[in-house]
């Protein structure tokens, strides 16, 4: 859990370092508009940008961000905050709610529906229209300032840790789907930040994972292509000058464990890879 405003971030804004060329994801504008509005939750695929756009949207309006990463044991002593010793002395740590709700910042809550029902309950009244966080150490009763945005983000996951969001909770919220990039949102990334590839290694990695991701919905493989596997492949294989395939077999593959017991999932997605690489694009990408 952090518990503090991410520091580069801060000091960028401080700084007034412009933003302008960044890539923003395909979801950004709609994700602005909601943060006007009201609170909201970010959900779809691992890896698409979601942390990322909410701080560079944080930077742009100068907002300071507390974040928290659900789980199961989290408590609501952990959001708001609990007593603990300073100096000697027994004093209040505040905790990222807490933090957020009295300077009217933003609350980021990463994996959200890991998080027990409880605090969801907690959230609603903080949430409300005229809501309150109730402060037990303190005994504080702290009106939520106007500008106090809650931001949830939700993977699509289907292991049993997690939870459905309640829907009084969902309620509260403007929800934003944030799916797999576009070809050209992917590409401008990719490019920017693999400035030693070619357009064509580029354009081969993202038939590549197209395909990857193709087979996932129909079933045919569980692995998650996201836009971060995507990243690390391709600075892989720029750092360590290999082709597109050695560096897919070492980072890609690699994720998935010991290549003995995940057999079954390793070769659905090699086949692909070796496809797109040989056939599709054995014209331009040295493997
Ligand atoms: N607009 C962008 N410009 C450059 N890189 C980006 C951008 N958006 C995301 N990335 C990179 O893509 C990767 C995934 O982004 P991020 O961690 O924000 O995804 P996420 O959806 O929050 O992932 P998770 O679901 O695992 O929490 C990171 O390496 C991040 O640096
Ligand atoms: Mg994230």
């Amino acid at each position: 859990m952090r518990n503090s405003p991410a520091p580069s971030e801060a000091a960028k804004a401080q700084s007034g370092e412009s933003v302008a060329a960044e890539v923003h994801a395909p979801f950004y504008q709609v994700l602005k508009t909601a943060m006007l509005l009201g609170h909201v939750l970010l959900t779809g695929p691992r890896g698409t940008g979601k942390s990322y756009a909410v701080m560079q949207l944080a930077r742009e309006r100068g907002k300071q961000v507390f974040v928290c990463q659900g789980h199961a044991d989290l408590t609501a002593e952990d959001l708001v905050g609990s007593p603990g010793l300073v100096n000697g002395s027994s004093s209040f740590i505040a905790g990222p709610l807490y933090n957020a709700v009295k300077q009217g910042a933003w609350f980021v809550f990463e994996e959200a529906n890991l998080a027990r029902g409880g605090i969801g309950a907690l959230l609603n009244r903080v949430l409300d229209v005229g809501g309150t966080l109730a402060v037990p150490f303190t005994g504080e009763e702290i009106v939520v300032p106007e500008s106090f945005r809650a931001l949830l983000c939700v993977n699509e996951c289907g292991y049993s840790a997690c939870r459905p969001l309640a829907e009084s909770l969902k309620d509260r919220l403007r929800a934003i789907h944030c799916d797999y990039w576009d070809d050209q949102h992917e590409t401008e990334v990719l490019r920017r930040a693999l400035h030693g590839l070619s357009g064509e290694q580029i354009r081969g990695m993202l038939t590549v994972a197209k395909g990857i991701r193709e087979a996932r919905k129909k079933g045919e493989t569980n692995f998650d292509f996201s836009l971060r596997s995507l990243l690390q492949w391709g600075a892989d294989t720029q750092f360590r000058t290999k082709n597109l395939m050695e560096s897919f077999e070492s980072v890609v593959i690699a994720k998935l464990g010991d290549p003995a017991e995940v057999g079954l999932q390793a070769e659905p997605i090699r086949e692909i890879a070796r496809f797109v690489l040989q056939h599709a694009a054995s014209d331009f990408i040295p493997i």
